[in-house]
């Protein structure tokens, strides 16, 4: 809890600008995530790597950057960050203003509800913005149910205790600090993220779950049609990936995108036997 407080970051619409940070660029090296985020990419870095090299002048953006694993992967010296869920973008401004770890963190079940409870109290107060706010989302990202974030209908955060043998805390921050102080953070529906004509974007949207309407992870069909669509609008180079599905191919094949098919590390079931699952990587521009 003892962050800076002149380096509080704004509110969670507005952007936080690089110039505004401390720091004086990006760090050289691939970083590895300081989070445990569900669809995280760090496999494909190899890949998109490649992709990248081209565009390295260009800025990155991220439309919904969870884990930030491609990012921190590729080290881009400028990038906006865009994701929906405040909280996670909230952490990631307190790193780059600074933040200090002052906050108990150990691996058991009593510190961790207690922490959840007070998780919840914030979000009731109007607190969510906080640095302690972020120091426990992190807490409770490390300690919960296979890194999960989830909320009940009342918009409480409710993922169980994980149950790991052992958790290493404390992460050094610094080299994220430094790394963030040219990338901008902000929160919202992809679609609200202001793009340049020149910007290489990389969107990882929730995997598509076929026969279903539904929104999964808050995802539905309509809105994987609805980022296609603002993705072939973009001018600059683009590159989208998502599980594929037989939908999802001829959605992407629809609006014109070239596609790459790479096998996931992730299994899955399918007619009784375990198989890799599918990935597409959509491309346009690159
Ligand atoms: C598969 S994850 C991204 C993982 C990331 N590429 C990584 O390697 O860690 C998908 C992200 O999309 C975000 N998301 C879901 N709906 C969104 C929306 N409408 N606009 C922006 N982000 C959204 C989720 O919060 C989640 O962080």
């Amino acid at each position: 809890m003892n962050a800076d407080a002149r380096q509080v970051p704004p509110l969670f619409s507005e952007t936080i600008r690089g110039d505004d940070a401390p720091g004086t660029g990006a760090a050289t090296g691939p970083l590895k995530p300081i989070l445990k985020w569900a669809g995280g990419k760090r496999w494909l870095v190899p890949e998109l790597s490649r992709i990248w090299k081209e565009h390295a002048h260009r800025r990155l953006v991220e439309p919904m950057c969870g884990g930030l694993a491609v990012t921190l992967g590729l080290m881009p010296q400028r990038a906006l960050l865009n994701d929906v869920n405040s909280h996670l973008v909230n952490f990631y401004r307190w790193v780059k203003a600074g933040l200090r770890f002052g906050l108990p963190m150990r691996n058991e079940s009593t510190m961790y509800y207690e922490h959840r409870r007070r998780f919840n109290e914030l979000i009731r107060q109007g607190k969510a913005d906080t640095s302690e706010a972020a120091q426990l989302f992190y807490y409770l990202n490390r300690t919960g149910y296979n890194g999960l974030c989830r909320f009940n209908r009342r918009g409480e955060f409710n993922v169980p205790f994980g149950r790991y043998k052992r958790i290493n805390y404390e992460p050094d921050l610094a080299p994220y600090q430094q790394a963030f102080a040219n990338w901008e953070f902000r929160v919202g529906d992809f679609a609200s993220v202001p793009l340049e004509p020149g910007d290489f974007v990389y969107a990882d949207p929730p995997y598509d779950v076929e026969f279903t309407q539904y929104a999964k992870d808050g995802f539905s069909w309509d809105d994987q049609v609805r980022l296609v669509e603002w993705l072939a609008a973009h001018r600059g180079p683009v590159v989208l990936s998502n599980q594929a599905t037989s939908r999802i191919v001829s959605l992407y094949e629809r609006f014109g995108f070239q596609l790459r098919f790479l096998e996931a590390p992730r299994m899955i079931s399918c007619n009784g036997d375990r198989t890799r699952a599918l990935e597409v990587l959509a491309l346009k521009g690159v």
